[in-house]
C-alpha cells in the first residue's frame, strides 16, 4: 500500500469511469441483438434479474477488496489471503485482460475504420444493399495489414490514456465520453422513434413474447450479464483500488449497473428504430453493426451524419472499456512489480497488441495459431474469455468472500462510506451464495455442453 497511490479526483469522476468500463461493444451490439431474438421484453425481464442480483453482488464484492487493500487483484488477495493459492484468481484476471484486449483491440480499430468510411461517404453506394455491405465488411477484417493499421492507432489511443494515469487519464477521459455517449444516443434514439415505422422496432425489442423465452436465451442472460459490467477480471477491483472511505459502494454499483442497463436499452432503441422504419433485416452479432448498420443509415436525410455519430459513440464506448482493461495490467506491474506506470503501460500495451495482431490475422489475413482447434484465434480469445475466465473469476470472488475473508470483515469494509444506510450482512450472504451457486451452474453447463455435446439446459 503506497503512500502515495493515485485516487479518482471525484465520485462522480469515480462512477464514470467505472461505468465507462463497463459500457461497451457488448452493449451495443451484443445485448439489442440478444434480446431482439430472444424474446423481446422476455429476455429483459430476466437480463434484469441476472444484473439486480449477479451483477450487483460482484460489483460491489469487486469494489470492496479494491478499496480495502488499496491494490490491484494479485496484490489483493494475497493481501487479504497471504500465503495462499487465492492470489491466483488475481492472476487469472491479469490473463483475462491479455485475452479480452488482444480481440477488442482488433475491434476498437474496425470502429475506427468505420468512422472514417462513413465520414468520407463511403456508406452511400451501400444504401439498402446488405449484400455489398457484407462484401466490403468481409474483405476488410479478412484482409492482412489494412485492420492492423486501424488496430494499432486503438491501441495506441489505449496505451496514451492509461501513461496519463487514473485521474489525468481514464477519469479525464471517462468525464468527457461518457456524457457524450448518451447524448448522441439519445439524439439517435429521437431520431429513430420520429421515423415512420420506427416504432415496431421498439416492439420487437420490448414486447414480451415469452414462447421465445428458451432455456438457452436464459443462460445467455445470465452469462451476459457478467461480460457487460466487467466483471471477474478484477478491473473493478482496480477501479476500488483508487478509492477513499467515503464513498458508498452500493450505490455507485447501482449508478453503474443503471447507467449500462440504460444505454444498452438506449442502444437497441436507436438501432432497431432505425432498421426498421427502413426495412432493414435485425441481424445477430457484429452483422447488425457492421452490415446492416452501414446500409440502413445512407437511406436517412443526412446519413452521413447518423452514420458517423454512431460509429464515434461505440468507438467511445470501446475506448472507456479498453483502458480498463489494459489498467488491471498495468496496475499488477505497478503494485507487484514496482515498475513506472510509463514502462508497465508500453511494454505490456504492446504485448497485447501484438498478440491482438495475431488475432486479426486468423481471420483470413494470414496464419491463424489455432487453426489445429478448428477456430480463428480470435474466436478462440472471445470465447474463453466470455464462457470460462471471467465467470470462474466472479464465481471464485463470491466464494472468496464467503469462504475465506469473511462475511462479517467484509461487511465492515463495505459499510465504511455508507453511514445511515442499513444493510442486512444475511442479505449480502444470500446475494452471493446465489451468485456463486448460478455461476457454477453456467460453467459446469458449458463444459457438460463441450463433453456430452448438448447442455444440460439451453
Ligand atoms: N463491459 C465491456 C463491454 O460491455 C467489456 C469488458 C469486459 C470490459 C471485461 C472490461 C472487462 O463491452
Amino acid at each position: 500500500m503506497s503512500q502515495n497511490r493515485e485516487q479518482w479526483g471525484s465520485k462522480l469522476g469515480f462512477i464514470l469511469a467505472a461505468s465507462g468500463s463497463a459500457v461497451g461493444i457488448g452493449n451495443i451490439w451484443k445485448y439489442p441483438s440478444m434480446a431482439g431474438q430472444n424474446g423481446g421484453g422476455a429476455f429483459t425481464i430476466i437480463y434484469l434479474a441476472c444484473i439486480l442480483i449477479v451483477g450487483l453482488s460482484i460489483v460491489v464484492a469487486e469494489f470492496v477488496i479494491g478499496r480495502k487493500t488499496q491494490l490491484s487483484p494479485v496484490g489483493a488477495f494475497e493481501q487479504l489471503a497471504p500465503n495462499t493459492n487465492w492470489k491466483w484468481v488475481g492472476f487469472l484476471g491479469v490473463a483475462a485482460a491479455f485475452v479480452i484486449l488482444s480481440f477488442y483491440g482488433v475491434v476498437g480499430g474496425w470502429i475506427l475504420k468505420y468512422i472514417i468510411d462513413s465520414l468520407s461517404g463511403g456508406f452511400t453506394e451501400l444504401a439498402g444493399n446488405t449484400d455489398a455491405a457484407s462484401v466490403v465488411f468481409n474483405e476488410f477484417i479478412t484482409s492482412t495489414f489494412s485492420p492492423i493499421i486501424y488496430q494499432l492507432f486503438f491501441m495506441g489511443l489505449c496505451i496514451f490514456v492509461i501513461i496519463k494515469g487514473v485521474k489525468g487519464g481514464i477519469e479525464k477521459w471517462s468525464k468527457i465520453m461518457m456524457p457524450l455517449i448518451v447524448v448522441l444516443l439519445g439524439v439517435l434514439a429521437i431520431r429513430g422513434m420520429t421515423l415512420e415505422g420506427g416504432m415496431a422496432g421498439i416492439s420487437f425489442l420490448f414486447n414480451p413474447r415469452f414462447e421465445d423465452l428458451t432455456a438457452s436465451a436464459i443462460v445467455l442472460a445470465l452469462g451476459h450479464s457478467f461480460f457487460t459490467v466487467s466483471l471477474g477480471m478484477g478491473t473493478m477491483i482496480t477501479y476500488g483500488s483508487y478509492l477513499n472511505k467515503k464513498q458508498n459502494l452500493v450505490t455507485s454499483a447501482l449508478w453503474v449497473i443503471f447507467l449500462d442497463t440504460a444505454i444498452a436499452m438506449l442502444a437497441g432503441v436507436a438501432i432497431f428504430t432505425t432498421v426498421f422504419a427502413l426495412g432493414g433485416n435485425p441481424a445477430e452479432g457484429p452483422g447488425l453493426i457492421f452490415v446492416i448498420l452501414p446500409s440502413v443509415f445512407p437511406q436517412l436525410a443526412g446519413g452521413t451524419l447518423w452514420g458517423t455519430i454512431f460509429f464515434i459513440l461505440l468507438f467511445m464506448a470501446a475506448l472507456t472499456s479498453a483502458i480498463s482493461i489494459l489498467e488491471v495490467v498495468t496496475a499488477y506491474f505497478i503494485d507487484q512489480k514496482g515498475w513506472s506506470r510509463k514502462k508497465a503501460t508500453l511494454q505490456f500495451g504492446g504485448v497485447i497488441t501484438i498478440v491482438g495482431v495475431f488475432c486479426s490475422f486468423s481471420l483470413g489475413g494470414g496464419i491463424n495459431i489455432t487453426g489445429f482447434l478448428g477456430m480463428p484465434f480470435f474466436d478462440v480469445m472471445d470465447y474463453l474469455s466470455s464462457k470460462y475466465m471471467l465467470p470462474i473469476g466472479g464465481m471464485l470472488t463470491a466464494i472468496f468472500i464467503l469462504k475465506k475473508w469473511g462475511i462479517s470483515e467484509y461487511m465492515i469494509e463495505l459499510k465504511t462510506g455508507m453511514e445511515g444506510m442499513n444493510l442486512s450482512s444475511s442479505l449480502v450472504k444470500i446475494f452471493l451464495i446465489i451468485s456463486a451457486l448460478v455461476v457454477a451452474f453456467i460453467i459446469f453447463n458449458e463444459i457438460y455442453f463441450e463433453i456430452a455435446g448438448k447442455a444440460l439446459i439451453g
